[in-house]
């Protein structure tokens, strides 16, 4: 198979439209079986529940090519069950586990062209979703939904790539308690584009999210969760019913306990104790883990020791390990690494 002709080594986290997408239909209370479509566009009523009462969720995963030439993706099954709680909570008729994985290798093998070689940094992200299409004018869910997984060839999320990030302390919250802030609906996003042109516009990278009920515990960004490295090395994630359970921070959180022999601990984590750590990560399929060099809390400047030159050690020593185990370099837990072709 010959590759497209793209710089990989340029690219940033954007949008190119691919050879095909996977398209299934609910509809009469069932799922069809699904099929691979070259179509990118979709027709709806002006009406359809998702344009109306937003009722649309997804999931963000990635393909890498090995570095023996394997393209697989890395634990999808984490992905179903989101993708799974994600449609309950939204009242929403789950695929299964079954469909969901099957869906990412069709896409995947269907678009092999697009995922970038190995070594160049860059890969295949692949975009799920599902979203309510019938007619709904009271407000109640629909009953035809569609799901769909496309991929666009991406490089690093943020611009600078591994280069340390200036996030802030939010003043808008990102979720509601007992909210939607545990699951990946799109609604959750619509109301974070307000805070991060904000942040944009004022020189920020990130938002960074607090504790929607008492504003004094960390969440997460609108798009990561967090990583803290304590000065004696353990390595610490804020633990919230309101954040997203990413993939990446309990694959991280694994890599730290089991690889890299670090103590790990998911606890809450204060405002008033970022001055004290010694590192600061984002982590998520599209950041990877990110490195964080500088906070801001409504003036007060909080510098990590880390500095804004480079990721600090014990950081890149994750990233490093993370990355080796999803382009095949290092050897992975059971069940990670999901071949494709
Ligand atoms: N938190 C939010 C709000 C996200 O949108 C994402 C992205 O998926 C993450 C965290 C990271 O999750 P994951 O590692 O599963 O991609
Ligand atoms: C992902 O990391 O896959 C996400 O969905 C985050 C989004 C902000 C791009």
């Amino acid at each position: 198979m010959e590759k497209k002709d793209i710089d990989w080594g340029n690219l940033g986290f954007g949008y190119i439209k691919t050879d095909k997408r996977y398209v299934a239909t609910y509809k009469d209370g069932k799922w069809d079986e699904g099929a691979l479509i070259d179509d990118d566009k979709i027709v709806m009523s002006e009406c359809a529940c998702v344009l109306q009462y937003a009722q649309t969720i997804f999931e963000g995963i990635k393909a890498y090519t090995t570095e023996d030439g394997r393209i697989v993706t890395f634990r999808p099954d984490m992905n179903a069950e989101r993708l799974i709680n994600s449609a309950e909570r939204m009242k929403m008729p789950p695929i299964s586990k079954e469909q969901f994985i099957d869906s990412i290798k069709q896409v995947v093998k269907a678009n092999a062209a697009y995922v970038p070689p190995y070594g160049t940094g860059a890969s295949l992200y692949i975009r799920p979703f599902m979203f309510g299409i019938n007619e709904v004018i009271g407000v109640k869910p629909a009953t035809e939904f569609q799901y769909r997984a496309f991929t666009t060839p991406v490089g690093p999320y943020f611009k600078g790539g591994a280069k340390p990030l200036t996030i802030r302390v939010s003043d808008f919250d990102r979720a509601a308690p007992k909210g939607t802030g545990h699951i990946k609906a799109g609604l959750n996003y619509a109301m974070s584009l307000y805070a991060i042109v904000d942040a944009h516009e004022n020189g920020f990278d990130e938002n960074m999210y607090l504790d929607p009920q008492t504003r004094t515990k960390v969440e997460e960004t609108g798009g990561a969760n967090f990583l803290f490295i304590t000065k004696d090395g353990k390595v610490v994630t804020p633990k919230s019913d309101s954040i997203l359970p990413s993939v990446t921070r309990r694959s991280l959180m694994y890599v730290a306990e089991h690889y890299l022999g670090l103590e790990v601990e998911e606890r809450e984590v204060y405002v008033s104790e970022l001055k004290d750590f010694a590192e600061c990560g984002l982590c998520g399929t599209a950041a990877v883990i990110s490195p964080v060099g500088k906070i801001y809390n409504h003036g007060e400047e909080i510098c990590l020791p880390s500095g804004m030159d480079e990721m600090g050690p014990v950081t890149k020593k994750l990233y490093d390990t993370l990355t080796g185990i999803q382009m095949g370099r290092i050897e992975a837990p059971e069940g990670w690494i999901c071949e494709i072709c």
